[in-house]
C-alpha cells in the first residue's frame, strides 16, 4: 500500500472524532465529495512512445513564483488540531518541497508567525458583510509577505454539513480558529460571509493590496471569462472539496471548458479537489492546469508527520507525477498537452 494511501487512518487515530469527521466531511448528501477522486480515475491516456524521457523536469512557476512540483497545498482549517505548530508547521513542509501554501482567512496561525517560516504563501480571503473585517485582514496579509489573495468565490453561504454527535465547534479550544482578527469584537452578523459579490470584488481586493488576485470555487468557463475579464491573475477549478453545493459536478470534468475559454488570456488556472495520484496530477496538467492544490491530504499528513509528512506528501505526489510523465512520455510540464487524454 501506498504510504499516501494509510494517512487517513493514521490521522483517525490522532484526530478527536469530531475533528476527522469534519476533515473529511461533505456537505449534505456527500456525492461531490465522494465522486471527486472516481472523476479523475476515469481519464484515460494516450502515451507518447519513443521520446527520450532520460530527465524529466517537474518545476514550473505560479503566478511567478517558481516551484519544484506542481502540487500546492489548499487552504484549510484548524490545523492546529493537526499539529500543534498549525500553519507554520504546514509552512515548514511545504518550503522543504519548493511549493506554495495556501493559508486560509480562518487560520489558528497568524499571518506574521506563518510568514516567518518563509515558505511563499497565499491568502485566501472570505469576503464578509463587515467589509473592515476583511480590509483589516488583507493589510495584515500583505504586512507578512502575502504573495497572493485567493477569494474563495462558492460560499455566499457556509454548505450545511450533517453530523450526528457533538461537531468540531464543540469541541476545539479558543484560539485554534480566526486567530488573525479579534473575533469577540464583532456580531455573527459582521462574521457573516458576504452573498452579494459581484465580479468588481476582484479589482477592489487587487486595489487595496497589490496582490494578483485568483478565483476559487469555478466550475462553469462563462465564470472564468468573467473573472478573466475582471482582472483575475488566476483561477482554481474548485467544489470546495465537495463542502459548498452537494451535487456540483466533480473538477474533473469542469477543467476542460475553463481551460478553452482562458487559452491566450494571462488568467493562470489551477484546479483542487480529489486528486490523490500522480495520474490525477498528470490529467488535470495536460487539460490545461498549470498546477494543482491538495486539501485532506496534506491535514492527514500534518497530522501523522508535521512538517515532514507534508513534505513527504507533496515529494511523493511529485515522484509519482514524473514516473507518470516518462511513462506518457513527456519531459516537461509543457508537454502535458490535451492530446494525452482520450475523449
Ligand atoms: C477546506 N477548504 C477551504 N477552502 C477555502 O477556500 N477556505 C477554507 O477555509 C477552507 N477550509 C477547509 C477545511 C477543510 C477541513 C477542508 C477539507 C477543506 C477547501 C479546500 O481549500 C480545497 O478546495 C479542498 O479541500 C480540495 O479538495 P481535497 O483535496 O480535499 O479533495
Amino acid at each position: 500500500m501506498r504510504w499516501i494511501d494509510g494517512l487517513e487512518a493514521a490521522a483517525a487515530e490522532k484526530l478527536p472524532e469530531a475533528v476527522h469527521r469534519y476533515f473529511r466531511q461533505g456537505s449534505a448528501g456527500g456525492i461531490s465529495v465522494g465522486e471527486a477522486t472516481t472523476a479523475w480515475s476515469s481519464y484515460r491516456f494516450r502515451p507518447r512512445v519513443l521520446t527520450d524521457v532520460s530527465t524529466v523536469d517537474l518545476s514550473t512557476t505560479v503566478l511567478g513564483t517558481r516551484v519544484d512540483v506542481p502540487v500546492l497545498v489548499a487552504p484549510t482549517t484548524l490545523q492546529r488540531q493537526a499539529d500543534p505548530g498549525g500553519e507554520a508547521a504546514m509552512a515548514a513542509g511545504v518550503a522543504a518541497a519548493g511549493s506554495v501554501l495556501g493559508v486560509s482567512s480562518n487560520a489558528g496561525t497568524t499571518f506574521a508567525e506563518i510568514g516567518a517560516v518563509g515558505a511563499p504563501w497565499w491568502l485566501q480571503i472570505y469576503v464578509v458583510k463587515n467589509r473592515d473585517i476583511t480590509l483589516r485582514m488583507l493589510d495584515a496579509a500583505v504586512e507578512a509577505g502575502a504573495r497572493a489573495v485567493v477569494l474563495t468565490a462558492d460560499t455566499p453561504v457556509v454548505g450545511r454539513k450533517e453530523d450526528d454527535g457533538p461537531t468540531v465547534w464543540d469541541v476545539i479550544p479558543p484560539g485554534h480558529l480566526l486567530a488573525n482578527l479579534d473575533a469577540d469584537a464583532y456580531s455573527e452578523a459582521d462574521l457573516a460571509k458576504a452573498d452579494d459579490l459581484t465580479p468588481d470584488v476582484i479589482g477592489w481586493l487587487a486595489d487595496r493590496t497589490g496582490l494578483p488576485v485568483v478565483v476559487k470555487g469555478l466550475l462553469r468557463a462563462d465564470d472564468a471569462r468573467r473573472c478573466s475579464d475582471a482582472g483575475a491573475a488566476g483561477v482554481i477549478v474548485s467544489n470546495h472539496g465537495g463542502r459548498q453545493l452537494d451535487g456540483s459536478i466533480p473538477t474533473a470534468q469542469a477543467l476542460s471548458e475553463i481551460a478553452d475559454v482562458l487559452a491566450g488570456t494571462s488568467t493562470e488556472l489551477y484546479v483542487d479537489g480529489g486528486l490523490r495520484r500522480g495520474e490525477h496530477i498528470l490529467a488535470a496538467l495536460a487539460l490545461g492546469a498549470r498546477a494543482v492544490l491538495v486539501g485532506r491530504p496534506a491535514l492527514w499528513a500534518l497530522t501523522v508527520d508535521s512538517s515532514a509528512g507534508v513534505t513527504r506528501l507533496l515529494t511523493d505526489l511529485g515522484d509519482e507525477l514524473e514516473h507518470t510523465m516518462r511513462l506518457v512520455g513527456a519531459r516537461t510540464l509543457a508537454d502535458l498537452t490535451p492530446d494525452l487524454i482520450s475523449r
